[in-house]
């Protein structure tokens, strides 16, 4: 190893120190944490206390879990990760009012889901002034394989150990040990 990897490693040391104290804020902030959750760097948790991660998950680095506090009147929305599931890189949950996702997923990097839409109809108002809505939530079946870049939209069911396509955009329910593609994702085939 050289004196300027040995240096890089010693400038990390205070992001990672932060890091390690985000990850021990978060877990203690969730509505609820089981046992071993590991957290990779630069993870960014907005509202934990509507979000519940079981035993053994792990968030990779960057991944984003995005809750929206709820209105006045409103029920409170719900983020839940089932036990063992792995969230890949840059992963951005976002969460409205329902967001379901089962034990065992393996999420690769960069995808998104998410079951809330911007309001886009005023054409007398910017997009980002209108108010979001959520038009259904999103679950993700038991042992399921998101490949690399896939985006789920909102009022989606993905059943159980399907597999989405790299790089897919999933708009519609996909049925269990279903394998799908493309955008939008279509059935290429069935595992059943
Ligand atoms: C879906 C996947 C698993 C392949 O499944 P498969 O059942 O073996 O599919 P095939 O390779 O036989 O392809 C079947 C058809 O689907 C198409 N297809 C496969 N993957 C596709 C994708 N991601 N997007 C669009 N079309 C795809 C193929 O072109 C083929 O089309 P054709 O019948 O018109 O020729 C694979 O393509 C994939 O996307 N894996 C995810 C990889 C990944 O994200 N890795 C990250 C590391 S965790």
């Amino acid at each position: 190893m050289t004196v300027w990897s040995w240096c890089a490693r010693i400038l990390e040391v205070p992001q990672r120190l932060r890091d390690m104290a985000q990850a021990r804020d978060y877990r203690i902030r969730l509505r609820a944490a089981g046992s071993g959750i590991s957290f990779g760097p630069g993870i960014h948790i907005e509202h934990p206390e509507f979000v519940e991660i079981s035993n053994g998950v792990h968030l990779n680095a960057h991944c984003w879990i995005s809750v929206i506090a709820p209105a006045p009147g409103d029920p409170p929305p719900l983020l839940t990760i089932g036990a063992g599931t792995y969230i890949g890189r840059f992963a951005t949950l976002a969460c409205m009012r329902r967001v379901k996702i089962g034990a065992n997923v393996l999420m690769s990097d960069r995808v998104f889901i998410g079951d809330a839409l911007h309001g886009f109809s005023r054409i007398d108002l910017p997009i980002k002034d209108q108010p979001m809505h959520s038009p259904g939530p999103v679950e993700i079946g038991d042992g399921t394989w998101i490949g690399i870049g896939v985006c789920i939209l909102p009022n989606v069911k993905i059943g159980k150990h399907c597999v989405i396509g790299a790089n897919a955009v999933v708009t519609t329910d996909v049925p269990d040990y279903h394998v799908v593609a493309g955008i939008p994702a279509k059935t290429i085939r069935s595992l059943a």
